[in-house]
């Protein structure tokens, strides 16, 4: 079969998508769940059939040795990147509203607008009010669980990968002359949606000097002009590794890369960009098959200093297993196979891993000048609505049982079970099922953050109130959400 031919996984991803479309077509059509099952269950069974026809077996391994060659594998999947992009953003049309609305007067850190407003839709016919008062059953019952509050699929999820936003690709491009586009795929979110760039950097060893950034992309090219006489010679290594490149899944020499040159390979702050985060994505390496790899979000590397659990689902306990661990199982693919044959760049414990996770650990929350020593807010700065919102956290809404002061964490995993509001499904090749336990992240300096959860599915701070009221069965008022959010713009 022609299908055969091609890089094994990705025919019966091909099938899959196919069939996906076949479920979708027959929802629209009887509007009866009932077909969508029969049709999911179908795609189960031809994906398993499939691997008996041809004698194969489920595997947890990518393949190693590739038989196309480059150029046939360009020409393929630039070829079939408009109709993937298309599909997907096409999905978040229809569960966003993606429209650039900034809130009056209300910044990130570096002067960025931040994005207001609810951005989920809802399904047609029901509104916040009326969703709040069923049951999360009811809400699965009769399927009114917001797609936007179900998990996001990576814009290629059979694929996946590193990828990056424009604004990323650009300034690397023009400093070093390295190119992070890949021919196969390109970010999603527009720009007004995700963080500043490039955001400001600040150091808890010198918080008389504010953003140390200067406005600019910290890069091999800068760093040490920027940093010499500011930090000492052995956090100055740290910073220098943590902006140099080494080879990666997506990004290096071989046949199956998704750069169209050969790529000198990625930094770790091509994704965690100045010590904080571009939103730059990819799938979380926890879990096989490949349907339900979670989709994951550069989290800010601001503050990892008081956190104690690192990755949303894996748990790491410290910075130093994740600096020396990630590249070692080629990031997030867990596979140590594909690392080594892609050039896997071994840390040293004691002069490299150490060195680096020293510079993390300086990275500290941006400014809040309405916080005091305890981290609540100064009655004497705040407003009227941000300390009513201050005592809805702390009280009726419930957030500090997870979030307490001053940084906002307890420094735990959670399991929402927002499998409580919805079936699983399929979603252009990703399951939708319940997130499982997810570390609870600070919510010190949320608001230059945006999108929000572990794989981004909310858009804006207004977004998860409403997600929270409907996890935590709060049922508040539209006067108690707005004054929930103008707290949190101030944490
Ligand atoms: C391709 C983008 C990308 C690159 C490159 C990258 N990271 Fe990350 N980083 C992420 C993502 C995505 C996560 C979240 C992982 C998860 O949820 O399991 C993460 C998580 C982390 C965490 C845990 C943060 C937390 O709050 O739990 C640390 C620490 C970290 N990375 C450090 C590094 C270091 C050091 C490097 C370079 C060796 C690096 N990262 C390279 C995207 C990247
Ligand atoms: C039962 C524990 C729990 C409670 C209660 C809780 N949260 Fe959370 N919160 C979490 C977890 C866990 C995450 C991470 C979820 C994820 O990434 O999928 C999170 C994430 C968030 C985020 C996004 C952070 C980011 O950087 O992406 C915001 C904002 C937030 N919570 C606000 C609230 C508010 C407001 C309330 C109260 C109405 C609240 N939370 C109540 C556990 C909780």
């Amino acid at each position: 079969m022609i299908l055969d031919g091609l890089v094994p996984g990705v025919a019966k991803n091909v099938l899959r998508m196919q069939l996906e479309v076949l479920v979708q077509a027959m929802k629209t059509k009887f509007h009866k769940p009932r077909w969508a099952v029969l049709a999911a269950g179908l795609l189960m069974s031809v994906g398993a059939a499939r691997s008996q026809d041809n004698g194969k077996i489920p595997s947890s391994y990518a393949p190693v040795d590739i038989h196309e060659s480059f150029s046939t594998i360009l020409s393929r999947m630039t070829a079939a990147k408009p109709e993937i992009m298309k599909r997907h953003m096409a999905l978040l049309e229809q569960r966003y509203d993606l429209s650039n609305r900034p809130a009056q007067g209300v910044k990130m850190s570096g002067g960025k607008a931040v994005q207001q407003g609810v951005r989920v839709k809802l399904a047609s016919g029901t509104t916040w009010d009326q969703l709040s008062k069923l049951s999360p059953e009811q809400i699965q019952e009769r399927d009114l669980f917001p797609a936007g509050f179900q998990p996001l699929p990576h814009p290629n999820h059979p694929e996946g990968g590193m990828l990056f936003p424009k604004l990323e690709i650009d300034e690397i491009k023009k400093q070093e002359g390295r190119d992070l586009a890949r021919f196969d795929l390109d970010f999603d979110f527009p720009d007004h949606l995700i963080p500043e760039f490039p955001p400001p950097i600040y150091l808890t060893t010198r918080v008389d000097l504010g953003d140390l950034s200067h406005g600019k992309l910290i890069t091999m090219d800068n760093y040490y002009e920027l940093f010499n006489g500011i930090l000492n010679p052995k956090q100055l290594e740290g910073l220098r590794l943590l902006v140099a490149t080494f080879p990666q899944q997506q990004f290096n020499a071989t046949e199956d890369r998704r750069s169209e040159r050969a790529s000198r390979g990625v930094a770790c702050f091509d994704c965690h960009a100045n010590g904080h985060t571009n939103r730059a994505t990819h799938l979380v390496g926890d879990s096989r098959p490949q349907e339900f790899r979670h989709r994951i979000n550069t989290p800010s590397l601001r503050g990892v200093n008081i956190q104690r659990l690192f990755g949303s689902q894996r748990a790491l306990k410290t910075i130093e297993d994740f600096t020396e661990f990630e590249q070692r199982a080629a990031y997030f693919d867990g596979d140590p196979v594909i690392a080594q044959k892609k050039g896997v760049n071994i840390l040293d414990r004691g002069s490299q891993v150490h060195a680096m996770a020293e510079f993390q650990a300086l990275l500290d929350f941006p400014p809040a000048p309405k916080l005091g020593v305890d981290g609540k807010l100064n009655p004497k700065k705040a407003d009227a609505a941000e300390m009513r919102g201050q005592q809805l956290f702390f009280g009726k809404a419930r957030c500090v049982e997870c979030h307490q002061a001053p940084y906002y964490t307890d420094n735990l995993m959670h399991n929402l079970q927002t499998e409580r509001f919805f079936k699983s499904h399929l979603v252009n090749g990703m399951m939708a099922y319940g997130d499982g336990p997810i570390k609870t992240f600070p919510l010190r300096g949320v608001k230059d953050s945006p999108p929000y959860l572990h794989d981004g599915r909310l858009l804006t701070l207004e977004d998860t109130v409403e997600f929270f009221n409907l996890v935590l069965e709060l049922q508040l008022a539209q006067s108690e959400k707005t004054d929930l959010v103008a707290f949190l713009r101030v944490l």
